[in-house]
């Protein structure tokens, strides 16, 4: 596996996709690790890195369900995933996020918000009651720049989407039965167990 997540790395760079930072990967893992997942959704798949390294820290019979817009990257995606061990643990569904989550459904244990940035807040609402009891739901680049948690004006290209994360935050600290974690490194990941 680590030799096809170089490959990963490298086509990403390469590419200039963006996928999870080393600094990130292995807070990242940790997590998914101890949630010990049977069932995760990913929105935002890019080419199947992150999706990949869950699989691999899921439960044995994980299965990964994954979102992709852009047909190019699914397509690679899946290449990819077909030549790792977990080609039949992981769907690739290619569409806009928003509309394929219509057509899921829950229990996930683990969920990976890592798209567009503006519907963070859509996308909690809607998984909401598709989370299992002890459900970790995380969402990538929450500081954004670190302009989300500092009094730096953002310029003004990035004022909505600061503004729709720091929605997103509030909205996962005031969610009932939720505790949120931030961590630092990296573009700020904010990590939402619920209560057990
Ligand atoms: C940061 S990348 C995902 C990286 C991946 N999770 C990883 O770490 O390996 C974000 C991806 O979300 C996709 N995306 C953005 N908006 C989307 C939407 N509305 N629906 C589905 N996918 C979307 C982009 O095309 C992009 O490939």
């Amino acid at each position: 596996m680590e030799a096809l997540l170089g490959e990963m790395e490298s086509y990403a760079l390469e590419h200039y996709i963006p996928i999870l930072r080393e600094k990130e990967r292995h807070a990242f893992c940790r997590i998914v690790e101890e949630a010990k997942p049977h069932r995760i959704l990913e929105i935002g798949t890019a080419i199947g890195y992150s999706a990949l390294l869950m699989a691999m820290f899921g439960a044995e019979d994980v299965e990964v369900v994954s979102l992709e817009r852009k047909e190019d990257r699914a397509a690679k995606a899946k290449e990819f995933i077909c030549r790792s061990p977990y080609r039949d643990h992981i769907t690739v569904m290619t569409g806009d996020a928003a509309e394929l989550l219509r057509m899921l459904q829950g229990p996930f244990d683990v969920v990976f918000i890592d798209a567009a940035k503006g519907q963070y807040v859509r996308y909690f609402r809607r998984i909401l009651p598709m989370l299992s009891a002890r459900a970790v739901v995380l969402a990538d680049n929450v500081l954004f720049r670190g302009y989300v948690c500092s009094d730096v004006k953002p310029p003004r290209r990035y004022k909505t989407i600061v503004k729709r994360l720091r929605e997103y935050l509030d909205l996962v600290r005031h969610t009932p039965g939720f505790a949120t974690e931030l961590l630092e490194d990296g573009d700020g990941m904010a990590v939402s167990g619920r209560l057990g």
